[in-house]
């Protein structure tokens, strides 16, 4: 079984990373080259798709994952007969049954599946792989998604795994938000920001990923798994998902506008968690604590 990763960004990395360790045989490209360490790396997406049996693509958005399927030499520019794609970037679900319509018309399979957790969590082998698509597909995936996944939870046909994973990730970009509301009613009331997490990361309101990013909140300097680009990216496709559904989602709009708001003022490639800091001091004009 000969796997390829398009996408070396922090989750192709990490995905690479644990592949290699585990002695799976790999072949990588990415846009920008050099990435790739000791992993063999290809000069188009063509020819990892050419020389793969599972190619698994992990890229920022649906504009980056249109281009490097569809794109001059991309992964379906060649011949591809027999390959499995498997789609892990958080996209729009309409992106990922389209892509999956076209693999389908050159003879190839595509599932999709988005993971819940970020680099430190794949290289724990802890992930939650979201999978859509035929339960033949997914069960030939299972043994490279196995290498990196706690669990693999099929939802149902492709584009099902994607749609999980907004609906799983939805709820966090309001909670951080309204963590965001909550943290800045209590400092314009002279409470310590550092106090109230203490307690918070305590209580019932504390969501389960709270306690490792309070010292991301607390200002220290660390590696940023997840940016506050990202979930403004995130928070749209779950929008326009709710709205193409006829779905109301005013949480889920609000929160958009503070994300795009912190993205417009510069704050885009800082840890998500710090919606808080640029609520409290760049909307409230709380003082930095
Ligand atoms: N980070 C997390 O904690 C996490 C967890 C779960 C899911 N996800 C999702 O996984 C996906 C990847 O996330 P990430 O954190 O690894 O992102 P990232 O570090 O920003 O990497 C993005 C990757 O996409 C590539 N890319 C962007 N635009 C492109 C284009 N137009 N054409 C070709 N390649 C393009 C980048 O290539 P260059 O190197 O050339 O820029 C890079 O390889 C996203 O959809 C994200 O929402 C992330």
């Amino acid at each position: 079984m000969r796997v390829a990763i398009a996408g070396l960004g922090r989750m192709g990395r990490a995905f690479a990373a644990k592949l290699a360790a585990d002695g799976v045989p790999l072949q990588v490209w990415n846009r920008t080259a050099g990435r790739a360490g000791a992993l063999p790396e290809v000069a188009t997406p063509a020819v990892l798709a050419a020389d793969a049996d599972i190619i698994l693509t992990s890229l920022t958005d649906d504009a980056a994952v249109e281009a490097v399927y569809a794109g001059p030499d991309g992964l379906l520019s060649g011949p591809i007969a027999g390959r499995l794609f498997v789609e892990m970037s958080t996209i729009r679900p309409e992106t990922v049954r389209a892509i999956a319509a076209r693999v389908e018309a050159l003879g190839a399979r595509l599932i999709d599946a988005p993971v819940a957790g970020g680099p430190a969590v794949v290289a724990a082998c802890q992930s939650l792989a979201f999978v859509g698509g035929a339960s033949e597909d997914i069960d030939r995936a299972r043994p490279v998604l196995e290498r990196f996944c706690r669990k693999i939870a099929p939802m149902g046909p492709v584009g099902s795994g994607t749609v999980m994973k907004l609906v799983a990730n939805l709820p966090i970009g309001v909670y951080f938000q309204a963590l965001a509301e909550g943290l800045a009613l209590g400092r314009s009331h002279g409470l310590d920001l550092a106090a109230m997490l203490a307690v918070m990361v305590d209580s019932p309101g504390a969501l389960a990923a709270l306690p490792r990013k309070v010292p991301a909140i607390l200002g220290e300097a660390g590696d940023v798994p997840f940016d506050i680009a990202g979930v403004r990216k995130d928070l749209l496709a779950m929008t326009a998902a709710c709205h193409r559904a006829g779905v109301p989602a005013p949480a889920a709009t609000g929160a958009l506008s503070a994300y795009a708001g912190a993205t417009a003022a510069g704050w885009g490639t800082r840890d998500f968690s710090t919606i808080i800091r640029f609520w409290a001091e760049a909307v409230a004009g709380l003082p930095r604590d």
